[in-house]
């Protein structure tokens, strides 16, 4: 297993820069925890934090908003189960290998050849949660995500290729970026991560991926009524590239190498028969590269994170990481109904503990 440079490594004043930002963060929470009548995003010392990911020039980030937001609410690696919004348990099998978060050998990527609508709207003072595009509203979940959890983020807006269809860049995009982390995750826009609490290290403990597995993948769907669709030329489902956990080990970039250059067919005759058709270098990594690096590719079941709830076939309801092959426009309402439960969380706990006196019992109803 390769070991990347964490954090720790950087230079003393980054360390101290890093500490001293964890105490602001403490200090304004506890502020924000303590006098809710008062409104402190607003006003009060510009509080400059450093950030892993980019620090802003705002008084307060929402780095350390979304940050402070989701502290009651965030899963530990090894956290022994996560709650379904129906009341299930979903139960961490024992032995966890990841017990401390990555942090920074973790990058979230995302990647697209056309820049964000959301931000022309921005650009021109229009900017509305409510007109925003399902591409925008799931970067945003990706970008939330990496900020809760304090992974690295990336948004490559690439080039298209001149022959082949737009989804190859996948390839060359995680090859020079994987030696940079241990870990990448990578989602299409329409996939989310449905639990935005719950660190990728508790699903990679769930999922039991281990130092060897370079490339992580949930299955696609197999349906009796196409039995082809979705099948290699050996009846073997592909594995769906909109999420990969890819890993950085020896295999890795052999593997995003064959990968990037099988259209080329030297290594894979007639490989480029999915430079355009569907579904591209999906396609030709479930026809050709995973049989030549089999054991380091984990497949997962579909259910696991790929599809989305209401799927039939299969049982691909997406129970970690959702991906909405139709009805796109729900990966904002997954993404408002995990923003909601957290900036609600704190709100609710006002009147639990009666915060600020809020709260006036009346014995009898008379005018005194
Ligand atoms: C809760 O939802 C999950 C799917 O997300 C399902 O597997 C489980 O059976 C449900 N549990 C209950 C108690 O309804
Ligand atoms: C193809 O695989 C599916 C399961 O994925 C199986 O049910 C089906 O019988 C297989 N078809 C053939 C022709 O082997
Ligand atoms: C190459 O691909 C074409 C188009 O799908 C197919 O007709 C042909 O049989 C393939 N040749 C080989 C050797 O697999």
């Amino acid at each position: 297993m390769m070991m990347m440079p964490s954090a720790g490594g950087r230079s003393p004043l980054f360390a101290l820069a890093m500490s001293a930002g964890a105490m602001l963060v403490f200090i304004f929470g506890f502020m924000a925890w303590q006098s809710p009548s008062r409104i402190p995003f607003s006003h009060g010392t510009p509080a400059r934090v450093e950030s892993p990911i980019h620090a802003e020039n705002s008084p307060v980030s929402i780095n350390e908003i979304i940050r402070l937001l989701y502290a009651p609410l965030k899963a530990a690696p090894t956290e022994p189960f996560i709650r379904e919004p129906n009341g299930s348990h979903i139960e961490l099998p024992p032995n966890p290998r990841y017990k401390n978060n990555l942090g920074s050998e973790v990058l979230i990527l995302d990647l697209e050849t056309r820049p964000l609508k959301s931000t022309e709207d921005y650009e021109k003072g229009e900017y509305d949660w409510r007109n925003i595009n399902h591409v925008s509203g799931g970067i945003f979940n990706h970008y939330t995500y990496a900020l809760i959890h304090g992974y690295d983020y990336k948004f490559i807006h690439a080039t298209n290729f001149e022959d082949r269809h737009a989804t190859w860049i996948k390839p060359s995009a995680l090859a020079n970026h994987i030696k940079d982390y241990k870990f990448i995750v990578f989602l299409d826009a329409d996939a989310a991560f449905r639990f935005l609490h719950v660190p990728i290290e508790w699903m990679l403990n769930y999922w039991d991926i281990t130092p060897k597995h370079a490339f992580t993948m949930a299955k696609d769907p197999w349906d009796p009524n196409e039995p082809q669709y979705n099948s290699d030329r050996f009846n073997r489902s592909y594995t769906n590239t909109g999420f990969m956990v890819v890993q950085n080990t020896e295999n890795t970039m052999p593997m995003l190498k064959a990968w990037h250059e099988c259209p080329e067919d030297k290594r894979y005759a007639n490989c480029s028969q999915w430079k355009q058709p569907k579904f591209h270098e999906q396609s030709a990594f479930g026809e050709y590269i995973r049989y030549d690096y089999d054991e380091y590719v984990k497949e997962l079941d579909c259910g696991e994170a790929n599809g989305f709830p209401g799927v039939q076939i299969s049982n691909c309801q997406g129970k970690f990481v959702r991906h909405y092959w139709f009805e796109k426009h729900l990966v904002k309402v997954d993404y408002r109904e995990n923003l909601m439960n957290a900036i609600t969380l704190p709100i609710q706990k006002i009147f639990a503990e009666n915060i600020g006196n809020i709260i006036t019992k009346t014995q009898e109803n008379v005018i005194h």
